[in-house]
C-alpha cells in the first residue's frame, strides 16, 4: 500500500453530537429532490462491493442480509455496489446483464424497502470494466502468453551479434527470454510487455489493434441501457452509471485516452462515449427515473485528469441531464503496486488508491473530507451554469459536525459515507435520534478495503470486537469474522 514519506498519525476527530432537535432542524436532514424523487435528508452510502454473490453475478442471502443491514440504519439512499453490465462470468460480482438476474435484485429491492420502512431509496451502480489478468509465473508468460514477432528477434540478434537467431525456431526465443536476465528482457520486450510481464495483462481504451476496444463506441451505450432498464423493473429508485476509478467508462474519460477515432484526446471527444451511453440509458428507461453518475474529481495519476476537466465533465453531465452527481477520487492502475506473481494489479494500491480510501497516516490535510475541495469547485460550476444537480461529496466524512458544515458552506448537496456506514450503519438513525455519541466510529485503517483487495468477503474490523459466540449470527468463510455489524 502506498504511504507518505513521512506521514502524520492523525487522530478521529472528537465531536460533539446532535441532540435529535438539533438533528431535526439541520441542513442534513432536510430533505432534497433529485430528479423526480425526493430523498428524506441528505445522507447516502455510496457503492461497496462486499464479495458476497455467486460466483456467477446472482444475488445471495448474503446480499440481502448486507443490504437489509445498511437499510436498517436508514440512510436516505443506498447505493448497491458496482454490477457488472455485461453477461460474461467475472467472480462474485453482482451482475444485471441478463433478464436472469431479475428475480434476485427484485429481492433485493424489497429487501431494503422493509428493512428501512420505504424511508431509504436504492440506487444500483452498473459498471463495465476491461480485461485484468493475473500477473504470470516468468515461464508462463515466456512459454505461452508473449506473441513471439520480428522485433524480439532482431532485438535479440543485435543484443548477441548473432543474426541466427532471425530464423530460429520460436521455441529457442521462448527460452532465451525465460533465461535472460532483467536488463536483458528489458531491452528485447516493449513496455506493453514488460507490464504484462510485471503486473499482468491489463487492457486499456486505447487498445485500437483490438477490435473490440476499436468498437467500445458502438456497443457500450446498448450494454449500459439494457441493464439500465433492467434496473428500472427490479424496482430500485435509480441507476447509477459507473463513471470513476479504473474502469472503462472512466479510461474514456481519462486525459490519458488519446484515441483517434472522435472519442479521445480533447475535452469534448473524452465525454463523448460518456455522454452517449447517458442518452442510451436515458431513452430506455424514461425521464422519469432517476440516472445518476459517480466520477472523478482528480484521477492523481501523471497526466491523468485534474479538477478543470472534473469541473468540464460536471457542467457537462448536468447539461445532459444527469439527476445527481457523486464525485470520487483516484483508485487508477496507473499507478497501483506490482501485485504478487499469481494475483491481480489492484487499482488501490497507489497514491491515486489512497486518495480514494484515505487512512489516518496522512500528510498534513489529514483523511476527513479531503476530496470536499474538488466536489465544492465542481458543485459551484455546474450552479454557475445554471443547473441544481445534486452534488454528493464522499472521502474520511465521520461526524455531524462535518457532514453539516459540508452542507452549510454550500460545498455538497449530500453527505455520502462508506467506511463509515460499514462500521456502524446506525448512524443514520443514531444521530436522527439524538443519540451519536453510540456511534461505533470508522478508524480509516483500512482492513475492510484489505478484504476487498484480496477478493474476501468485506468486513469491518470492528464488528468483531463483539462476542463471536452469539446467536444467530452469520460467520465469513474463514471461520473468524462476524459477515454483518453487531444489532445496535
Ligand atoms: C470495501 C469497499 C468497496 C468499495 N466498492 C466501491 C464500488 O463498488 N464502487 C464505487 O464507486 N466505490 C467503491 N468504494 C469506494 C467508496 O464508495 C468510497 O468512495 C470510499 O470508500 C471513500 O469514502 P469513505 O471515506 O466514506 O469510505 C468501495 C470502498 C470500500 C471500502
Ligand atoms: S475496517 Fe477499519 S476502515 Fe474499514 S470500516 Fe471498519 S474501522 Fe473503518
Amino acid at each position: 500500500m502506498w504511504k507518505f514519506a513521512n506521514p502524520i498519525k492523525h487522530p478521529i476527530p472528537e465531536t460533539r453530537w446532535p441532540t435529535a432537535e438539533e438533528a431535526k432542524r439541520s441542513r442534513l436532514f432536510q430533505p432534497i429532490e433529485i430528479g423526480s424523487i425526493t430523498l428524506d435528508n441528505r445522507t447516502w452510502v455510496p457503492a461497496m462491493v462486499p464479495w458476497r454473490a455467486t460466483e456467477d453475478g446472482f444475488v445471495t442471502q448474503d446480499n440481502l442480509d448486507w443490504y437489509r443491514r445498511f437499510a436498517q440504519g436508514q440512510p436516505a439512499a443506498l447505493v448497491v455496489e458496482a454490477t457488472g453490465v455485461r453477461d460474461i462470468p467475472s467472480g462474485p460480482l453482482l451482475r444485471i446483464g441478463h433478464d436472469r438476474f431479475l428475480p434476485g435484485l427484485k429481492k433485493l429491492v424489497e429487501t431494503v424497502r422493509e428493512a428501512s420502512e420505504g424511508r431509504t431509496k436504492l440506487f444500483i451502480q452498473i459498471i463495465d470494466f476491461l480485461a485484468v489478468r493475473r500477473r504470470p509465473e516468468p515461464a508462463r508468460y515466456f512459454d505461452r502468453f508473449l506473441k513471439i514477432v520480428w522485433r524480439h528477434r532482431a532485438a535479440i540478434a543485435e543484443l548477441t551479434g548473432d543474426s541466427n537467431w532471425l530464423g530460429v525456431d520460436e521455441t529457442k526465443i521462448r527460452q532465451f527470454l525465460n533465461a535472460a536476465p532483467r536488463d536483458i528482457i528489458d531491452r528485447v520486450l516493449d513496455e506493453r510487455e514488460r507490464e504484462s510481464l510485471r503486473f499482468g495483462y491489463r487492457e486499456r481504451v486505447t487498445d485500437m489493434h483490438l477490435r473490440h476496444i476499436r468498437e467500445l463506441p458502438q456497443v457500450l451505450p446498448g450494454i449500459f441501457a439494457d441493464p439500465a432498464r433492467r434496473a428500472r423493473e427490479a424496482g430500485f429508485d435509480g441507476v447509477e452509471l459507473h463513471y470513476a476509478h479504473a474502469y472503462t467508462m472512466a479510461g474514456f474519460l481519462s486525459a490519458l485516452n488519446d484515441r483517434t477515432d472522435g472519442y479521445g484526446g480533447a475535452r469534448e471527444n473524452r465525454a463523448r462515449l460518456p455522454l452517449e451511453v447517458y442518452c442510451a440509458v436515458r431513452e430506455r428507461v424514461g425521464g422519469d427515473y432517476v440516472v445518476g453518475v459517480r466520477f472523478l474529481g482528480d484521477e492523481v495519476i501523471l497526466g491523468g485528469n485534474r479538477i478543470s476537466d472534473a469541473v468540464y465533465f460536471g457542467v457537462e453531465f448536468a447539461r445532459a441531464g444527469f439527476d445527481y452527481l457523486s464525485i470520487s477520487k483516484g483508485g487508477k492502475f496507473e499507478d497501483a503496486e506490482q501485485p504478487k506473481i499469481g494475483q491481480a494489479v489492484y487499482p488501490y494500491t497507489g497514491q491515486s488508491g489512497y486518495e480514494c480510501m484515505p487512512t489516518t497516516l496522512s500528510d498534513e490535510r489529514g483523511p476527513f473530507g479531503r476530496a470536499v475541495p474538488l466536489v465544492a469547485q465542481i458543485k459551484r460550476a455546474v450552479n454557475a451554469a445554471g443547473f441544481t444537480t445534486p452534488v454528493v461529496a464522499t472521502g474520511g466524512i465521520t461526524t455531524f459536525e462535518q457532514a453539516e458544515a459540508i452542507l452549510q458552506s454550500g460545498d455538497a448537496d449530500i453527505v455520502g459515507m462508506a467506511r463509515q456506514a460499514l462500521a456502524d450503519p446506525d448512524w443514520f438513525l443514531k444521530v436522527k435520534l439524538g443519540r451519536g455519541d453510540e456511534v461505533r466510529r470508522c478508524t480509516y485503517t483500512n482492513y475492510c478495503e484489505a478484504l476487498d483487495q484480496a477478493h474476501r468477503q468485506v468486513t469491518c474490523k470492528l464488528w468483531d470486537r463483539k462476542e463471536l459466540d452469539e446467536s444467530g449470527i452469520t460467520i465469513a468463510a474463514d471461520g473468524r469474522r462476524r459477515l454483518l455489524a453487531p444489532e445496535w
